[in-house]
Parts: C-alpha cells; sequence; structure tokens
C-alpha cells in the first residue's frame, strides 16, 4: 500500500491544519496543553503505569506525535515510571521528517524529546516500524497505514487508548463502530480511554462495545471530552497472557548462529538472564574468512506476505546495527546498496510497472535504468533493475560477536550470559515447569522455564512441527580482487556479487539440494563463476575454477520457505485434540509451555535474525507486538500442525 504523506499547512490562527481533511490537527490554544490534559491526564497519568513492568498505550492518529511527546516527557518526569512503556500508534499519512522539524519547532517544551524522535523517523512504508527510544525503555510502534486495515492486525494488549482522529464529521472512518470493537478486542477490562470528542455517535460506539464513559471538562474552547474504561458485561474470552514474573526471566537459547545471537541480545535488553548453548567454537575463536552475506528487502508487485515481512525485518536491522555500533560493538558492513537486475527487457518492464504502483519512496526502492545502474555500480551490465540505496554486505560473524557482546555487556548481573560453547544439546525435555537441556551423556547443562531453539537444522530433532525441515547446501566463491572492476554496489540476480573487501570478491551462491558436502567443490565454484558471468557479462574471467577458495554453509528452509519464530505447537497435543482443531485458528493451537522456535531463515538470515529476536522477545514477555498479526502467523511454527488439523491430516 503506497503512503501518501501529510501536507504542511496551518489554518488562519496558525494551526497546524490538513487540507484533506479540513480540520486543524490540534486545539487552537494549545496542541502540548490538549495534550497533557485530555490525553495524559484524561488516562489518569501517571497514576496508573506506577511501578508496572509494562504500560502499553494505544492511540489512533500519530499526527505532529504531541501526544505521544507529552506522554514521554511525563513518563521521563515520573520517578515511579512504569519500567518500560510501549506507545503504538497508527497513522494513515504520516509527516515527512522535514516537515516534523518545522511543526516541532513551535513546541520548545518537546524540543529534545522531539529531535531524538525524528532522528528515529522511518522510512514512509506501509507496516510497522518498532523504535526504541530512551535507553530502550520507551519503545514506540507506528503502524503506517488505514486504520481499518491494521487495528485488526494489531497484536497487543493496551492499558490506556487515545482515540485522535480529526474530528468525526471530518474523518468518521477514526471513529466507526466496527473500530471500537476492535479497540475492545484489544483492551482489557479497566483499560482506559480518553477522547477531545464528545459527539454522540463516539459515546455510543465506545458504550457498544463495552466502555463505560462520563463526560468531562474538555480543553480549550471544548466544553466536554470524553474519558472512560473497559467494562465489558461477559469477561473477555481470552484472559491477559501469563507474563513471566521477574524471578523466572531466565531463557536457555540453543545456537550461536545469527538467530540465537540476535534473541539473547534482545533478551538481554530486557533483563534477562541467558545460557547460550552452541556445539561449535565461540565466534572469536572461528575464522572470520571474507564470508558476507546481502541483505534487502523482497519486492512484489502484490507487496506479498513476504515482501512486507522482509520490509519489517530490513528496516528493524539497519536500525539496529548502528544502534550496536553506537554501544561501541565493531561490525563489519556496508550500506553501499543493492542492485536486482531484471536481466531481460520483459522483466525490466515488469519491474518499472511493480515500483510504480507500489509507490515506495526513493530511499527504500526505486527503478534505475541501465545507464543509471551502470553509473551506480561503476561497471558495464546487462540490464537496469531495482535500486534499494539503504541495503548491502555484512558479515554475520561480526554481527554474532557484537550481538553477544552486546548482551552480556547490558547485564546488570555477572552472570547474565553464561554461554557454553563447545557442548551439543543431544535433547531437551520438561520437568516441573523448567526446559532442560541435556548433553549426550545425560549430563544436565542449563535448566530455565523458557528455552529457545535457534539451533537451524538440528530444530526439528529437538520438538516438532509436524514437518520435516530441508537442509540446502550453499558455497560462496571467494575472487582475489585484483583480476577483476568489481562493483561498487551489490549485484544480485540470479546469485550475487559483492563489491571488493579486504582484497576479496565474494559471489555466489549454490543451492545444492542433496549435497551434504561440508567441503567447497570445485563445480559449485564453476557455477558460481557461471551465475556471476550473467551479473557482470563484461567481466571475461578465465579462471581455474580449482584454484579459488570459498566457504560452504548449510540453509535451513521450511516447505514454505517461510521462517518459524514463536511460540512452538505440542504436535502430540494436537493429535489428542485434532476433532477440536478441524476449524481452529493458531490461537486454538495446543503450544509447549515456555518453548520457542526462531528458525528456518533460509537465504535470509540477514534480514530475519535481528527482527525474530524483536518479536519471540515481545511475545515472550506479552509486549506488543513488532509485526502485523497476519505477518506473525506467517511466521508461526504452528502454521503447519493447523494446517494438516484443518485438512483432517493430522
Ligand atoms: C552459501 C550461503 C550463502 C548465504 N547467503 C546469504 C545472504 O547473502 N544473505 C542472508 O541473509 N543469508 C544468507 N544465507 C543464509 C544464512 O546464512 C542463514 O539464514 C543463517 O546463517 C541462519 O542462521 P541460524 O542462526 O538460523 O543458523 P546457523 O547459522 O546454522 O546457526 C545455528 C547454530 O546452532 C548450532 N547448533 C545446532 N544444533 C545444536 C545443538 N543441538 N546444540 C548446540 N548447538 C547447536 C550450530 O552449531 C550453529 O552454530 C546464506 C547461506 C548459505 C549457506
Ligand atoms: C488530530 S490528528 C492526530 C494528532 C496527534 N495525535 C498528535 O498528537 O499530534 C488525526 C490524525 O489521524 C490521521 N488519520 C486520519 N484518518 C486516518 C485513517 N483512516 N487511518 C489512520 N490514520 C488516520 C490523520 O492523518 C492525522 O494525522
Amino acid at each position: 500500500m503506497r503512503i501518501e504523506p501529510a501536507e504542511l499547512a496551518f489554518d488562519s490562527e496558525g494551526t497546524p491544519y490538513s487540507p484533506a481533511y479540513g480540520d486543524v490537527y490540534h486545539s487552537a490554544e494549545s496542541g502540548p496543553g490538549q495534550a497533557r490534559h485530555v490525553f495524559v491526564g484524561g488516562s489518569d497519568l501517571p497514576r496508573r503505569w506506577a511501578h508496572e513492568r509494562n504500560f502499553t498505550i494505544l492511540e489512533t492518529g500519530f499526527g505532529l506525535g504531541l501526544n505521544f511527546l507529552a506522554t514521554w516527557r511525563e513518563w521521563r518526569a515520573d520517578p515511579a515510571r512504569c519500567e518500560r512503556l510501549h506507545f503504538v500508534s497508527i497513522e494513515k499519512h504520516p509527516f515527512e521528517r522535514d516537515a516534523l522539524r518545522t511543526l516541532h519547532r513551535r513546541y520548545a517544551e518537546f524540543a529534545p524529546l522531539a529531535e531524538r524522535l525524528r532522528q528515529a523517523w522511518p522510512p514512509l512504508v506501509a507496516g510497522l516500524h518498532r523504535l526504541h527510544l530512551d535507553g530502550e525503555r520507551l519503545t514506540l510502534t507506528l503502524a503506517f497505514g488505514d486504520v481499518a486495515l491494521l487495528m485488526p492486525r494489531l497484536r497487543l494488549r493496551a492499558d490506556g487508548v487515545y482515540l485522535d482522529g480529526f474530528a468525526p464529521r471530518c474523518n468518521p472512518e477514526m471513529w466507526s463502530p466496527q473500530l471500537m470493537r476492535q479497540l475492545a478486542r484489544l483492551a482489557r477490562p479497566g483499560t482506559s480511554v480518553a477522547t477531545y470528542s464528545s459527539a454522540g455517535a463516539v459515546r455510543q460506539g465506545l458504550e457498544a462495545a463495552g466502555f463505560t464513559l462520563e463526560k468531562c471538562s474538555g480543553f480549550g474552547r471544548k466544553r466536554e471530552m470524553l474519558r472512560g474504561s473497559y467494562a465489558p458485561r461477559r469477561p473477555p474470552r481470552s484472559p491477559r497472557e501469563a507474563v513471566p514474573g521477574r524471578t523466572s526471566r531466565h531463557a536457555i537459547v540453543i545456537g550461536a548462529g545469527l538467530a540465537g545471537a540476535a534473541i539473547s541480545e534482545r533478551l538481554a535488553s530486557r533483563g534477562w538472564q541467558i545460557d547460550l548453548i552452541e556445539r561449535r567454537a565461540p565466534p572469536g575463536a572461528q575464522t572470520p574468512g571474507s564470508y558476507a552475506g546481502v541483505f534487502h528487502p523482497h519486492i512484489s508487485r502484490d507487496d506479498c506476505i513476504l515482501s512486507r515481512a522482509t520490509r519489517s525485518g530490513f528496516l528493524y536491522a539497519v536500525s539496529r546495527w548502528p544502534a550496536l555500533e553506537r554501544t561501541g560493538q565493531a561490525l563489519a558492513w556496508a550500506r553501499c546498496g543493492v542492485l536486482q537486475l531484471g536481466g531481460d527487457s520483459d522483466r525490466e518492464q515488469r519491474m518499472t510497472e511493480a515500483i510504480a504502483a507500489l509507490g515506495y519512496p526513493p530511499d527504500y526502492a526505486q527503478y534505475v535504468e541501465r545507464g543509471a545502474a551502470e553509473t551506480l555500480a561503476r561497471c558495464r551490465l546487462k540490464s537496469g533493475g531495482w535500486w534499494f540505496p539503504g541495503a548491502g554486505w555484512m558479515r554475520p560473524l561480526g554481527l554474532i560477536a557484537a550481538q553477544l557482546a552486546a548482551a552480556g555487556a547490558r547485564a546488570t548481573r555477572a552472570a547474565a550470559l553464561t554461554p557454553h560453547f563447545g557442548i551439543g544439546v543431544h535433547a531437551i525435555e520438561r520437568n516441573g515447569g523448567e526446559w532442560r537441556a541435556l548433553a549426550a551423556d545425560g549430563r544436565l547443562i542449563a535448566a530455565a522455564p523458557v528455552l529457545v531453539l535457534a539451533n537451524s537444522n538440528d530444530t526439528t530433532r529437538l520438538a516438532s512441527i509436524a514437518q520435516p525441515l530441508k537442509n540446502i547446501r550453499g558455497q560462496i566463491t571467494y575472487l582475489p580482487a585484483e583480476i577483476l572492476t568489481a562493483p561498487r554496489v551489490v549485484l544480485t540476480g540470479s546469485g550475487y556479487v559483492l563489491p571488493a573487501a579486504g582484497g576479496i570478491v565474494v559471489t555466489g551462491s549454490t543451492y545444492d539440494r542433496d549435497n551434504d558436502d561440508p567441503e567447497p567443490q570445485v563445480q559449485s565454484h564453476e557455477a558460481n563463476l557461471l551465475r556471476l558471468a550473467q551479473l557482470l557479462p563484461h567481466a571475461q574471467l578465465a579462471l581455474d575454477a580449482s584454484k579459488l577458495g570459498g566457504a560452504v554453509g548449510f540453509r535451513c528452509v521450511a516447505p514454505d520457505r517461510m521462517p518459524l519464530i514463536g511460540a512452538m505447537p505440542d504436535v502430540d497435543a494436537a493429535h489428542t485434540q485434532k476433532a477440536a482443531l478441524s476449524g481452529a485458528q493458531l490461537a486454538d493451537l495446543p503450544r509447549c509451555p515456555g518453548l520457542y522456535c526462531a528458525s528456518a531463515y533460509a537465504s535470509r538470515g540477514l534480514i530475519w535474525a535481528t527482527l525474530a529476536g524483536e518479536l519471540l522477545a515481545s511475545l515472550i514477555e506479552g509486549e506488543p507486538l513488532p509485526l502485523e498479526g497476519d505477518l506473525a502467523d506467517a511466521l508461526d511454527p504452528g502454521r503447519f500442525v493447523l494446517r494438516q488439523a484443518r485438512h483432517a491430516k493430522l
């Protein structure tokens, strides 16, 4: 979905105004004053968040972010503030960063916070954008898109709701009865609601959805406003999930690859204690090599699930990796840009049409003709293609080491990250509310209430998802940089080639089914050289493949090629309940309590890992999810069991 930015305009009194909706963004008297009186005060904050672990506010209409900034300011000033504040806001027409700067100049009291918000401001593309602010204790999740589409896709439990669309007569879709019912879905008994509007239809819609309301004095020229709380006549169908207590924030993570390192870092950022078990040597002891992977989002004309999910993964990763560097961790990577070449004129045509239909901002993705592509790549090419200016390459081993170091450094206790390298987990078992990881000799390696399987191809040996995972060999080839004019950007198409780094040009990679040879093979190098010839047809390389260096790895691939990120299904229990599961949803599936999975990243480990870490940590903590619900479902490790149950194949 194309995101149309808001137009910067003011009414005759100088109040920010929307020509599209014909209404002002806030009361003419004072935007910050309205935010404090109607929304912060109307939600009985700061009192209600005092001493909570997590507190979640859901807003309709982010606009200039004044409600957010007023809430942030209040929270910072409160010594009894909740440990972590989550602010989730839906916005169909976000402002561009420059427009926000102009607008924010008017509210001097918010200046330092507003600047931090603008620094973290995401590209204007559809979907959820998670921003971490204020030492990561404040999470802002911006949902760009239409409220009617996005509200049903949110996965969260709100403690407070700010209703702040334009006036109902100009903006009825922000106040519809359907929307109020969605609010009730996301509320718990006691969830507050506050709005500047006192319109009868708003009141009726909220009351019909289960909210109890009172009129109280409004702000500025508005005599009255509404405030209230969720008080359903019948108790909600699914009670609030049990969130781990402070003393049980202890997890075992099996596997210290991209998946395990990212989840360890995300849990550690929330004060978790982690036992990380890895059968290989620590990353520092492994030869770093030249292995580097490419990261860029997938795009498709219909903006399919894969495109939306990789967009979230890509944007989250490129916002977190610099944050890691700011904590002093070194990464070997470059956002040099990635050119996905069309290869032939038919495909170029389809790529041009897709990008025009999608309407992305050019700093996210654009189409470039061959000439412009050659200028970017500084080499001769066969075609133009999609240009991702913020994408690039990354050395995974460096990222893993940095995330583990960050997880260790975050520790408030010395033992917050306990690594167990050089030892494989032979089996896992659940005993007395804890998961136990056992070595081959039966020795207990670690025990904890939560266990995350981040062990790639070995996942389904330890726990079932009712489907086997594929193990697909891949080989990359290293070329000495002096023998070719390497592109200045990453080129992808039938394969990929990276810019020269450290005297080496990395190119690849093979996709070898039914091949488990861990050593580089000459025919795989030859296959990679053929791919390279497609990407750089003018390179004219005459090379002896038997003399080339390279590296081999194994991709773990699920039947639908999407990763497995989430709570593990209890396949045995599903079997015994199969009759009841024929029309079930993922939420109805029996799960193994405390058992999670972050696996099957296939060829996109760099795109999935960081977001998966945040998704799992949010799931485990009962925080708002950083992904839309239909995307989280597409990654859910229970999806195969559910499909089997629906088709009576369990
Ligand atoms: C040739 C090739 C090229 C690729 N190129 C790219 C690319 O350009 N971009 C990209 O994003 N992705 C790329 N990938 C994919 C990417 O490498 C993977 O998606 C990613 O490495 C998966 O990370 P992971 O942590 O899930 O798995 P792994 O990296 O395999 O880590 C799993 C870890 O678990 C450990 N483990 C397993 N079982 C146990 C056990 N029982 N006990 C203890 N430890 C255990 C393993 O030793 C391993 O360290 C490529 C893959 C290959 C093979
Ligand atoms: C009154 S303004 C919000 C002001 C904001 N809360 C603040 O603190 O600055 C209303 C916002 O709702 C947004 N909006 C209107 N219709 C929408 C829709 N259908 N879906 C999502 N957002 C919408 C508008 O773009 C606008 O930014």
